[in-house]
């Protein structure tokens, strides 16, 4: 489990650049008005796309203002959901999914080769300064696991050696192929369908 807390280093002022302020009031004005709290989360995401893919207090403060809600609920939002990142993070963000079905395929193992490729502890930024990565709860591809995130792409079907070849490849700027790493369209059954057999278009 991924500790959470907020970077020792804050700025001290945050506000919406004018791309960011023209999302989120696109976002707002899709909710009744009374209601435009229940876009706390979207703007939180506007924030962090802005601030280099973190998000300080000083923006959690500044949604509150934003929305007319405290501080303290925003600050409960961003802090409690793995999406969004409390400190700074590397350009090439990779979130390893350390739930059960992933834990019982060999998740630490991924762990482990982000600790040699990357930093030894989560949340530190690689020796470049490129990429970091943490361990995060379920990211609802259970079913080929273990897996990991890196930005918004999935990486499936891992073990250790696979692992340490994405992080090289990410690590000397190389592309990376999202997906499956035994060969697999999406979570379709390896070896061909095990059930359905009478459907032609199961
Ligand atoms: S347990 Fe890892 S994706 Fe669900």
């Amino acid at each position: 489990m991924s500790l959470r807390r907020p970077s020792k280093e804050q700025p001290k002022n945050f506000d919406f650049n004018s791309t960011s302020l023209e999302v989120a009031k696109s976002i707002i004005a899709k909710y009744p008005k009374d209601k435009q709290q229940s876009a706390v989360m979207a703007l939180l995401y506007i924030a962090q796309k802005q601030n280099s893919n973190w998000i300080p207090l000083a923006a959690m403060k500044y949604i509150g203002k934003f929305l007319d809600m405290p501080y303290i609920k925003v600050y409960e939002v961003a802090t409690f959901y793995t999406m969004y990142n409390l400190a700074p993070v590397g350009k090439h963000l990779i979130q390893v999914c350390t739930t059960t079905p992933c834990m019982i395929r060999g998740a630490y193992k991924l762990v482990e080769a982000c600790k040699e490729k990357i930093s030894e502890n989560e949340n530190e930024l690689s020796k470049d300064q490129s990429c970091s990565w943490m361990e995060v709860e379920c990211l609802g591809a259970c079913v080929n696991a273990p897996m990991l995130q890196i930005n918004d792409d999935y990486y499936e079907d891992l073990d250790k050696e696979k692992t340490l070849k994405i992080l090289d490849k990410i690590l000397s700027g190389e592309a990376t192929k999202p997906g499956s790493y035994r060969g697999r369209v999406n979570n379709e059954p390896e070896n061909n369908r095990k059930t359905l057999m009478d459907l032609k278009n199961a």
